[in-house]
């Protein structure tokens, strides 16, 4: 029979007989264990964002086919010619980003009052999601459905006696979501802030046998002035004229409201809306986090061009480090909930990615 011996009798050998009890020290609790390492903090990182849930929104002009038109105001990012722009998407997606979203800009001399060029089966969107279709088949193609860039007014509706109608923009943007649909939009993404649009569009698609194309409805759209470098590259602000507003103000919602996104979001949801989109995102995370929580079904973030400027901007003055300041503003959309993030900065954020992740790219 072997004899116990109390530890306390062998003075060198501090081994306990059993595991300490009794409550744990102050200061025991130390999360830094777990951000010790690369690979450790790798292990428990919350958000992870692969380039396969980032649209990449390219402009398109008719300049000529291979042209690539660098914009002011958004450093790195340009117009492209149906050419280019085939080029330029077909170089993102070897990164893994594989949804585009196509915003045209038109030339003046084919915009009128009543947008009518965006139901145009002919127009500069219809051939580049033709071409797309065909040299990028495996793409998801995204098409902006609004009249602002068809508008000599520029705004996204028809406008009358300094008002934006309501039923008549409707039926305009039904129109022009059959001519991206009959070309091969995957998905119509109405970003006008009409109401009733998102029903009008799903039932016009449906009749036409265009069930399979999917509405990604910008749900929550802010009148911001985020978008000041899109509208400039696309030629597209509200004119100055008489009896045109110089502001959005009437159909997109007011920065000042959270509980209205909620409104907006169960019409969508009742219109059946695919995907909910709030639009800018760094300034309304609490936006995208209250409808994640509320809602079951895919929510996107528009990364808007302004949100970028800034970025870009504050990086060439030297005042930060744009790369991670972009990178870490990306995650941060999709820490709030979004599971999908519009950005101009996509090749970016995947080529960051695959340095990160040192993981062969898929194609
Ligand atoms: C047009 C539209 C706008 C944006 C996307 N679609 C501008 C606006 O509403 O005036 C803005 C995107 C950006 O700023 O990056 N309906």
């Amino acid at each position: 029979m072997t004899t116990f011996e109390h530890p306390a009798s062998h003075p060198d050998q501090a081994t306990p007989s059993s595991p300490p009890t009794g409550p744990l020290p102050p200061g025991t609790a130390r999360p830094r264990r777990l951000r010790r390492t690369e690979p450790i903090r790798g292990l428990v990182r919350e958000t992870v964002l692969p380039p396969s849930r980032l649209v990449l929104p390219i402009f398109l002009t008719d300049a000529n086919e291979n042209a690539r038109e660098p914009i002011d105001a958004m450093p790195g990012v340009s117009r492209h010619g149906l050419n280019d722009a085939i080029a330029f998407a077909r170089e993102a997606m070897t990164l893994g980003i594989r949804s585009f979203a196509l915003f045209p800009k038109i030339e003046a001399e084919k915009k009128t009052p009543d947008g009518a060029e965006a139901f145009n089966a002919d127009n500069l969107i219809c051939r580049a999601i033709r071409r797309f279709r065909e040299s990028l088949s495996d793409a998801c193609l995204i098409t902006d459905v609004a009249l602002d860039p068809f508008s000599s007014l520029g705004h996204d509706g028809v406008v009358e006696n300094g008002e934006i109608l309501n039923d008549a923009t409707v039926d305009a943007l039904c129109r022009q979501s059959l001519v991206q649909a009959e070309a091969g939009a995957d998905m119509v993404a109405p970003s006008d802030m009409m109401d009733g649009r998102v029903g009008a569009i799903r039932r016009t698609l449906d009749q036409h046998g265009f069930e399979h194309v999917a509405i990604l409805s910008y749900t929550a759209k802010y009148a911001s002035s985020f978008y000041g470098p899109f509208r400039a590259a696309l030629d597209s602000a509200p004119a100055a004229a008489h009896d045109v507003p110089r502001d959005k103000k009437t159909y997109q919602m007011d920065p000042a409201n959270a509980r209205e996104a909620m409104t907006e979001a169960r019409l969508d949801i009742d219109e059946s809306a695919d995907i909910l989109m709030v639009k800018p995102a760094l300034p309304y995370l609490d936006i995208i986090a209250w409808l994640r929580s509320a809602f079951d079904g895919p929510i996107a973030a528009y990364h808007v061009s302004g949100e970028y400027a800034m970025i870009k901007a504050a990086g060439e003055r030297g005042w930060l480090d744009a790369e991670p300041a972009m990178i870490e503003s990306i995650l941060a959309c999709a820490r709030a909930g979004a599971d999908i993030v519009f950005t101009y900065a996509a090749v970016e954020y995947a080529t960051w990615w695959h340095d990160q992740h040192g993981m062969p790219v898929n194609r």
